[in-house]
């Protein structure tokens, strides 16, 4: 039996932080506020001339050099972004072009805050069919590229960044199971229009309580279908790797799972929402402040615009 596991994993947060008082002299917002609603303290945010493909180069070195790796080992790249640099190429080939590599199969995975997990069942299922045996997964975002500055309701939650993680072939259990799923009934609840007025830029547009709501109820839901689609208690997971959404969401996951919120990773309050960047970006920060260990069992789960919604149980 062939199995996927993560060899190595990355990140890269760009240098600039907006904080949430910086934020009080942009929109009628307080510090306070956004805190107590979100979580959020700041974020990151890219420089005018630095793009997705850029910050997940930064991610993909660190992956690859934690995986004991070199890219030419590389024969598949997975970028989940919303934020690509380009309509096309896609970020992927300009990263794998970025990593001085040619030839592999390279493509982005859209599935917005659930692009990573995306990524990853795609990666481990070309890694289980034999069509790959060392992938490179990135979640990477410049969102605050997309975000209305002027929409209080909105720009308080996103953030840039980027994570990876190398995974591959291996004799022993890494990934255990993914589950995705997508329901474009909620389309106009979270998603970016088209703006016809020429040189309009199009950004993000979001009914916050009401995607909130689905949102917890929906992850409630891909938790007990991961548990028993693997014979699992609640107690069998070590930790949770949630996307990073609201700092409530997170909360009410780990409630649902009966977790202590010390066993979550929480990184919101410092990133923000980063998309599809979140989970890579929380993990790779685990691993290396040494919480997650070889051998436990992981949970990660997302929900974005679609909807689209997923998991990824993972033995690391
Ligand atoms: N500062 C101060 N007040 C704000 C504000 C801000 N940044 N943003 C909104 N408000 C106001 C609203 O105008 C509203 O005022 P009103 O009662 O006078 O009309 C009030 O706060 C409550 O707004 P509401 O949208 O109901 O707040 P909320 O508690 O739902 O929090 C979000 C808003 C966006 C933080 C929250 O809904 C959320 O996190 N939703 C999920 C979004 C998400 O995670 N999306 C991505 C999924 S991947």
């Amino acid at each position: 039996m062939i199995y996927s596991r993560i060899a190595g994993t990355g990140s890269y947060l760009p240098k600039k932080i907006l904080t949430n008082t910086e934020l009080e002299s942009m929109v009628d917002t307080t510090d306070e506020w956004i805190f107590s609603r979100t979580g959020i303290r700041e974020r990151h945010i890219v420089a005018d001339d630095e793009f997705t493909s850029d910050l997940a180069l930064h991610a993909a070195r660190n992956a690859i050099e934690a995986a004991g790796i070199t890219a030419n080992d590389i024969d598949l790249i997975i970028v989940a972004t919303t934020t690509p640099d380009k309509i096309f190429p896609s970020t992927a080939v300009m990263l794998q072009n970025k990593l001085g590599i040619a030839g592999c199969p390279a493509f982005d995975m859209q599935a917005v805050c659930s692009g990573f997990v995306y990524a990853l069942a795609t990666a481990d299922n070309f890694i289980k069919a034999g069509a790959a045996k060392c992938a490179l997964v990135i979640g990477a975002e410049a969102f605050s590229r997309i975000v209305d500055w002027t929409d209080r309701g909105n720009c308080i939650l996103w953030g840039d960044g980027a994570g990876a993680v190398v995974l591959q072939a291996s004799d022993q259990q890494g990934v255990i199971s993914t589950h995705l799923h997508a329901d474009g009934n909620y389309e106009k609840m979270l998603h970016v229009p088209r703006k016809t007025e020429p040189h309009a830029r199009d950004t993000v547009v979001m009914e916050g309580s009401a995607v909130f709501k689905v949102a917890v109820n929906t992850l409630d839901a891909i938790v007990d279908e991961t548990l028993i689609a693997n014979g699992m208690q609640k107690s069998d997971i070590d930790w949770l790797v949630p996307h990073q959404a609201n700092i409530r969401i997170l909360q009410a996951t780990a409630k649902k799972l009966e977790m202590s919120m010390d066993k979550v990773v929480v990184t919101v309050d410092k990133h923000g929402n980063t998309s599809a960047a979140s989970i890579p970006l929380a993990l790779d920060i685990a691993v290396r402040d040494g919480r997650i260990k070889r051998g436990d069992i992981v949970l990660m789960e997302a929900f974005g615009g679609g909807f689209t919604w997923g998991s990824a149980l993972i033995k690391y």
